[in-house]
């Protein structure tokens, strides 16, 4: 594997692969046991937006595994002042030995990929968060014992989060249904895709996508970059939310997994969440043993 843009890019076998991996980093982590893989290697992250656990999942995972990580904000790199991405992507490539980029546009993402040298590994577009739903998935197989045939179900905005849930449940034979308000659905080609390739619903009535759910998911309603929007979409997403009555319709030993950061009383109840921060947490620490899989696919 060269780089992580899109889980699209990746099969079912590359996908249990980093979950293999990701499991035994994760065994060896719990018993001291440690491998220096990546010793010598430098990995540079840019930020253009927010993070804490990316970003800190990344960067200890980088010392875990012997190597070094250099936290660039974009605020501070002349591509936030406008160089172009084409020379960032080769000056950096020269220096460094592999990037994780947060930003917005998943074509800035691509271009350093085509451009560059080096593996590029993407922390997070507006169109999708493979590192994420690499975690979830991992969070689900330890929790579920398996992932073919269970049922997801997304309650929400259709954003970067859902795009990439869609792919990646559906590739590992998950079957995928997701509530979302008319305007607000995933992206068009990702649903399309879906409908030809697995089993897949998008509705408006989240009780009908949640019924007999094995893994319930949701996201904030306005994501990073939508801050202006925010109390217009509290009104557009009212009821879009994974609350006691969603949990009544979906099976009596669902999951229920949030990227975080979350906003209780918005997408997810605070009751609702206290009573699944088992695997809410174990689904944050988990992106530190995937991210150590990705890095040692991508840079090893
Ligand atoms: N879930 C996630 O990506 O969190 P951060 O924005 O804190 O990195
Ligand atoms: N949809 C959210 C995910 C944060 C991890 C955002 O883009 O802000």
């Amino acid at each position: 594997m060269n780089h992580l843009l899109k889980l699209m890019d990746l099969t079912e076998k590359d996908i249990i692969d980093i979950l293999n991996t990701a499991d035994q980093l994760k065994y060896e982590k719990k018993n001291g046991i440690t491998h220096h893989i990546l010793k010598g290697k430098t990995l540079g992250m840019i930020f253009e937006k927010s993070s804490t656990r990316t970003r800190v999942s990344f960067e200890v995972g980088m010392y875990d595994l012997g190597g070094t990580a250099l936290f660039l904000s974009a605020r501070d790199l002349q591509i936030g002042r406008g160089e172009p991405v084409q020379d960032t992507a080769r000056v950096l490539s020269r220096y460094l030995d592999g990037i994780m980029i947060r930003t917005f546009d998943q074509e800035e993402v691509e271009s350093l990929a085509k451009y560059g040298t080096i593996p590029i590994i993407n922390g997070l577009t507006d169109y999708c968060h493979p590192c994420q739903v690499l975690a979830d998935l991992m969070t689900i197989r330890e929790h579920k014992g398996g992932l073919k045939g269970l049922k997801m179900c997304y309650i929400g905005d259709g954003n970067n989060m859902t795009n990439s849930i869609i792919v990646g449940c559906i590739k590992m034979g998950m079957s995928v249904s997701v509530a979302c308000p008319d305007g607000y659905t995933p992206d068009a080609d990702i649903m399309k895709w879906a409908s030809e390739n697995g089993t897949f619903e998008c509705t408006t009535d989240v009780l009908k996508a949640a019924k007999d759910a094995d893994v319930l998911y949701t996201d904030v309603w306005a994501s990073m970059g939508q801050e202006g929007e925010a109390e217009e979409r509290k009104k557009i997403f009212k009821g879009y939310q994974i609350n006691s009555d969603v949990m009544a319709v979906a099976h009596d030993d669902a999951m229920v997994l949030h990227c975080l950061p979350a906003h209780r009383g918005e997408e997810i109840t605070d009751e609702v969440l206290e009573a699944h921060a088992d695997e809410i947490f174990d689904e944050a620490e988990n992106r530190l043993h995937a991210q150590k899989a990705v890095l040692v696919k991508c840079l090893a």
